[in-house]
């Protein structure tokens, strides 16, 4: 493929190079002449582990170049990767405007051509927002529209600086965003000849895909320095607590508790949490993250009663009411609080729960007596009885089918199985 990598900075230095290394010809375009310059006498603009050999093999063996002319740049390409910076602006948001910038060059000088095809690939990171003005910019500057030639798609960047030469041969994953006729065959010809499994999406998914890895490995790491100082604090050695949370593959390091969902209760992790906010507070510990998670999560319980009493139902039916399937446990269940909130409203509420059915009342002490007015016997009369509906179990694939739930029904999923789809007026949680 013959590919113009807009930006010569970190990524688009180390772009140029794996990329010509990758049997492409790369010719890589800035406004910074520096950068030209040392690209074009077969330089890399930056220093990366790795990256000077490629660079100056690719460039003796003429599948490099660089110039600081775009019309230059698009007469030697078929795809623009665009590695333009996005810093922070002063109020913290995203400063786009290279990247508009950059994009708009190349759709005037793809117009100016005479160009009829051509693939825009955006590997800065910015947010699903942008990637829409881009595609809007660069169709209006090209004057070429998505149904016929003119592709783009955004393909996130997983390069760590100091390895990123290893990274881009051994990329945790390769994401894309595409759109267009032909951009999906493009992307797949990018990176031919590296193992890695590759995802398509829209352009907006995918460039939220990068910012929830950032967030989650800034999480982690304030997670382990947390951690390390109530440890500290406690007289307990940190490096060996960590060790061995780490080897827990099966609840922690793991893809657990990780898809968004109901919020978090039962007999111990609200328990634990607060025990912890509680010590560290006392030791004046400054926990911000890991204090921050019980208001978190009440935020998640208040935004639930706030959804279920927009839809102002006529009557509300929980199918499960523990905090999780396969226990009747109710301790700090989230959903027999959103229950109780929903009762001192004055909404009609009911429970079916298989597990909670089994509860066996003495003369003398009923563990679920508040409940008992609620309950139903099995989901069938629940769906009879209520309109809005729920799931916080998915209680087996049986249990569903054959049940009259119609158009009338308002089915709020907090399992986001796919299989519910079928009833009624569907709802996921974040959807
Ligand atoms: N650095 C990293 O490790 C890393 C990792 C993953 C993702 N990213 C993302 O990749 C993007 C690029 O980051 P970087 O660190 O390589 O940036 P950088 O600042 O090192 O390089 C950006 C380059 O773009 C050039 N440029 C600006 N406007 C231009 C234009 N109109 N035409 C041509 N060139 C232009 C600049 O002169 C500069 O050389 C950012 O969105 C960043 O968030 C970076």
């Amino acid at each position: 493929m013959k590919i113009a990598v807009v930006g010569l900075g970190y990524i688009g230095s180390v772009s140029c190079g794996c990329l010509a290394h990758l049997g492409h010809e790369v010719v890589g375009l800035d406004i910074d002449p520096h950068k030209v310059d040392a690209l074009a006498e077969g330089r890399p603009p930056v220093i990366e582990q790795g990256l000077a050999a490629l660079v100056a093999t690719a460039h003796q063996e003429g599948r490099l170049t660089a110039t600081h002319d775009v019309d230059v740049a698009l007469a030697g390409s078929d795809v623009a990767l665009v590695c333009v910076a996005t810093p922070s602006r002063p109020d913290g948001g995203a400063d786009d405007s290279q990247l508009i910038a950059a994009v708009e060059a190349i759709g005037q000088g793809l117009r100016r051509a005479g160009r009829d095809t051509y693939t825009v690939i955006v590997r800065s990171t910015c947010l699903p927002d942008v990637h829409r003005r881009l595609q809007a910019i660069l169709a209006t500057s090209s004057g070429l529209s998505y149904e016929q030639g003119l592709g783009y798609a955004s393909n996130p960047e997983f390069l760590r600086e100091g390895s990123a030469v290893e990274d881009f041969f051994a990329p945790p994953k390769i994401v894309f965003g595409a759109r267009g006729k032909g951009a999906e065959a493009v992307c797949r010809d990018l990176y031919l000849g590296i193992a890695a499994e590759t995802f398509f999406m829209d352009p907006g998914a995918a460039a939220l895909v990068k910012y929830a890895d950032n967030y989650y490995h800034a999480v982690k790491v304030t997670f382990g320095n947390e951690i390390g100082l109530l440890c500290q604090q406690l007289g307990v050695d940190p490096y060996a607590v960590m060790d061995v949370f780490c080897k827990d593959r099966k609840l922690n390091i793991s893809s657990r508790y990780l898809r968004p969902g109901a919020p978090f209760g039962g007999s111990c992790l609200p328990k634990d949490v607060r025990a912890l906010r509680h010590v560290s507070r006392e030791m004046d510990v400054p926990l911000k993250m890991l204090q921050g998670v019980d208001a978190s999560n009440r935020y998640q319980i208040e935004r639930l009663v706030a959804r279920i009493e927009a839809a102002d139902p006529v009557a509300v039916g929980f199918v499960g009411l523990s905090f999780k399937e396969g226990t009747p446990d109710l301790r700090e269940s989230p959903f027999l609080e959103i229950l109780r909130r929903l009762v001192a409203r004055g909404r009609v509420v009911r429970v079916y729960d298989p597990l909670l059915l089994e509860m066996v009342a003495t003369p003398d002490h009923d563990p679920i007596a508040e409940l008992r007015p609620h309950l139903a016997e099995d989901l069938a009369s629940l769906a009879v009885a209520c309109d809005y509906l729920i799931v916080t179990q998915k209680l087996g694939t049986q249990m569903w089918d054959g049940l009259q739930i119609g158009r009338e029904h308002h089915l709020l999923d907090l399992t986001a199985d796919a299989d519910l789809r079928r009833f009624g007026t569907y709802e996921e949680l974040y959807r």
